[in-house]
């Protein structure tokens, strides 16, 4: 099966007209891969330009699909960011979505931004500070790689790409260029995370030594994506863009040519919590998965991955699971350390500390508003992993959790730096397009909450647990292998 769908993406290289084509001309070759510049740089970025911080940012959007409309909402939504940017362009190479956000962005006065369906042609004809790129992760190298090259500072979504050297390419192309790149890991901006992270597991150790993480994406079967009648794009135009069909055109995250499957599309949001909260790379991944259920499709369905990491010179583990056939339990990520667990997620309902009987008292943390102790009063947080016998139901009064050995950890406004609420008056894209904005201003690419270099490092991560599966269930990761 993988072979005939495999084959089905028949390399078009060298045909006048053809998406391949255009790679070439541009010096990228089949999969997304930058092979050298082709545009020449420009000598100073358009961001160097800006004349005061107070300049109002010419923002333009590459892919207008769920996250290019997610993107768009989070910016929209949060007050700070309302009249620091216009969204002047929009781009996309199906109408559907193209005239559908240059409307809302219409609607909302964001625009007017001009729809275009080639990049290229956008760079030439309009004054552009930013890109944000949302298209599937076969194009991001090409597309980050045209806007840094064009002076322009990128935001490209995760996964970085779906192969290691389209994304080595991009690293390459930040450093030749010093432009303004940020990788779409937005959980890295989220003050909840900064939060876990900076007070709870490093700065005031609360949890002690932890020894283990736990991510999951558990998702109920879902039917493929379809598309509106009458809207499809044609052979001529499907093949133009490098798609074989509609059909994967629409499904691209299952198809190797187009994206990196389940594990890279959601696993890249957790595991790349992994590396940053132990705060080292992993020295060895051992995995299991397969196509197992949705058989129509290229890629592993289901993975189970371990990866090892050496912390100061004792072993912690951290174990993923990507699952496309049950939404049990959703998605969340727990660290457990040896005097406590965290549980966290960019979903409300999963955020909670909890004690360790033996641990030493948490009160002096209570104390500094690192935790809130006692949830009598309001919010629900579901527990049932951790003691499943006393599970009532869906949603936990919030009284059971007020045991000695349990705390809270919340957004309550007045707790610095736990002050932004996370449900939602903005949303959880919201503060890294902010960090974005902000670096962008500063025209300083070491400003941005995710930098390319630990995306890089990321998509590594990721990308090796399939190796292990096709290594006979364990890849060792290489010294150097994390730098591009
Ligand atoms: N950070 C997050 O939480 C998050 C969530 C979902 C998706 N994503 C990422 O966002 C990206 C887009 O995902 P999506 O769910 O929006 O997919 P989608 O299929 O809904 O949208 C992709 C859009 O890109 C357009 N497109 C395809 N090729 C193009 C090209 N060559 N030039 C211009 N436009 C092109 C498509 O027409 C479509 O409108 C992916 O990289 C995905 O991993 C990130």
């Amino acid at each position: 099966m993988t072979d005939k769908k495999t084959n089905r993406s028949s390399d078009r290289a060298g045909e006048p007209g053809s998406f391949h084509s255009f790679l070439d001309r541009r010096g990228f070759v089949k999969n997304g891969m930058a092979v050298g510049a082709g545009l020449a740089l420009t000598s100073k970025s358009a961001i160097a330009q800006a004349e005061s911080s107070e300049k109002v940012l010419k923002v333009a959007l590459v892919g207008c699909g769920l996250q290019g409309q997610a993107l768009m909402d989070s910016a929209r939504t949060d007050e700070s960011l309302k009249g620091t940017y216009q969204m002047v362009a929009v781009c996309d190479i199906w109408k559907t979505n193209l005239i559908r956000m240059s409307r809302t962005l219409q609607a909302y006065k964001l625009g007017p931004a001009t729809p275009y369906e080639d990049i290229e042609e956008m760079l030439q004809k309009e004054e552009i500070d930013a890109l944000m790129v949302a298209t599937p992760d076969w194009m991001h190298a090409p597309h980050t790689i045209i806007g840094l090259e064009a002076g322009k500072a990128v935001y490209c979504e995760k996964m970085m790409s779906n192969t290691i050297a389209a994304a080595a390419s991009m690293v390459k192309a930040q450093e030749k260029t010093g432009g303004v790149l940020q990788i779409g890991h937005q959980r890295r901006s989220n003050p909840r995370y900064l939060h876990a992270r900076n007070k709870i597991v490093f700065g005031d150790k609360l949890l002690g030594r932890v020894t283990h993480a736990y991510g999951q994406w558990n998702r109920a079967v879902s039917d493929p994506y379809g598309w509106p009648k009458g809207s499809e794009l044609s052979p001529a135009e499907l093949s133009k863009w490098g798609y074989d069909s509609m059909e994967s055109f629409r499904n691209w995250r299952w198809y190797k040519k187009y994206g990196g499957g389940p594990i890279s599309d959601l696993g890249a949001h957790q595991i790349d919590l992994f590396n940053w909260m132990f705060d080292a790379m992993p020295t060895r991944v051992v995995a299991a998965g397969g196509v197992d259920y949705y058989k129509e499709f290229e890629h592993e369905d289901n993975v189970m991955a371990i990866y090892e990491y050496d912390v100061d010179g004792a072993t912690s583990r951290g174990y993923y699971q990507v699952l496309t056939t049950t939404s049990s339990q959703g998605f969340y990520e727990k660290f457990m350390g040896v005097n406590g667990t965290l549980s966290i997620s960019e979903s409300d309902a999963v955020n909670q500390v909890y004690r360790e009987a033996r641990a030493p008292s948490w009160d002096s943390y209570a104390a500094k508003g690192l935790i809130v102790k006692d949830a009598t009063k309001e919010t629900i947080y579901h527990k049932f992993w951790e003691q499943p016998k006393k599970w009532p139901g869906p949603h936990l009064p919030s009284r059971w959790l007020a045991g000695k050995a349990t705390a809270d950890v919340r957004e309550t406004k007045g707790l610095d730096p736990w002050d932004l609420p996370i449900t939602l008056d903005v949303r959880p894209h919201a503060p890294h397009v902010k960090a974005f904005f902000q670096a962008v201003r500063k025209n300083d690419p070491a400003a941005v909450n995710c930098t390319v270099q630990s995306a890089f490092a990321t998509c590594v991560t990721v990308l090796s647990a399939i190796k292990a599966i096709k290594n006979g269930g364990t890849y060792t990761f290489k010294p150097g292998e994390f730098t591009a």
